[in-house]
């Protein structure tokens, strides 16, 4: 039935289609922020979810079902690839989401625990994250793999995505629950902290003000880049290399969280 030129021009229409990113809430515009300065020629559409944030403390069945929802309206507004920009999501629900879509590109996050591991040897490494991305296998395994290499503390931070949420970026209020956090250590022995999770290299410079010798991961780039191999090897990526737009959604649906969206979006830490 296809002719040639109808399979070219059904291949060019799906690769000017938008790459879809959700998270639950702002935090995975930290990753939309890599994305779009590796491919500025890409469209985007962003699924905030911030009426159910946090996930960090939600039961997996629950995770599942939201991330499905949210890949759902992804794709409903014609996402041509999904970017799971959250930890939390990629590790309860991304396998489930590439057997449900296996002919969609689907992109997911994890703590950068090696190169916080290699990049000195016996380090003392800190890993901020969820209470469920540390209590997860996918943690554990990639944990078991380094332990022998590093010192790797898990630092659950409850509460903090919270704080980003509703907007405390650089303040007391944010200054007080880093500080309490970090207080049980001494500061100067942690060679690395991990950002596993995406809301919180928003707040980098808050986490590094507070242990200035650390040198701080995140896998925000790291996703960015997997994301342009898997839309290459599909035969997806854009061929344009400026121009492309960024369109927000939020689950609470108001002009505010947009703007804060877009905001965030603009700001570099
Ligand atoms: N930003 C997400 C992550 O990377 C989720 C945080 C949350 O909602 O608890 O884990």
């Amino acid at each position: 039935m296809n002719t040639m030129e109808d399979t070219l021009s059904f291949n060019k229409q799906q690769i000017e289609r938008p790459i879809g990113i959700m998270d639950s809430g702002v935090g995975g515009i930290s990753v939309l922020r890599e994305l779009v300065k590796l491919m500025p020629g890409e469209d985007y559409i962003y699924y905030g979810d911030s009426v159910n944030a946090p996930y960090g403390t939600k039961p997996a069945q629950e995770l599942i079902d939201l991330t499905m929802k949210n890949a759902r309206f992804l794709l409903e507004q014609g996402a041509k690839a999904i970017v799971i920009a959250c930890n939390t999501a990629t590790s309860v629900a991304a396998n489930i989401l590439r057997e449900t879509y296996p002919e969609i590109p689907i992109i997911g996050i994890e703590p950068a625990l090696k190169p916080a591991v290699l990049a000195k040897e016996h380090s003392k490494v800190l890993v901020m994250a969820t209470i469920v991305t540390l209590e997860q296998k996918k943690f554990g395994d990639m944990m078991h793999l380094y332990e022998e290499d590093a010192d790797i503390i898990k630092m659950p931070c409850p509460g903090l995505v919270e704080l980003i949420e509703s907007g405390h970026l650089k303040d007391q209020v944010l200054l007080d629950y880093l500080e309490e956090k970090f207080s049980v250590f001494h500061k100067e022995e942690i060679d690395a902290v991990v950002l596993g999770c995406t809301h919180y290299p928003l707040i980098k410079n808050m986490v590094q003000s507070i242990v200035p010798n650390a040198t701080i991961y995140d896998g925000g780039y790291g996703t960015a880049r997997q994301t342009e191999r898997r839309l290459e090897e599909c035969g997806l990526l854009s061929q344009r290399e400026t121009g492309g737009q960024v369109v927000f959604y939020n689950s609470l649906g108001t002009e505010e969280m947009l703007d804060f969206s877009r905001y965030l979006l603009e700001l570099s830490e």
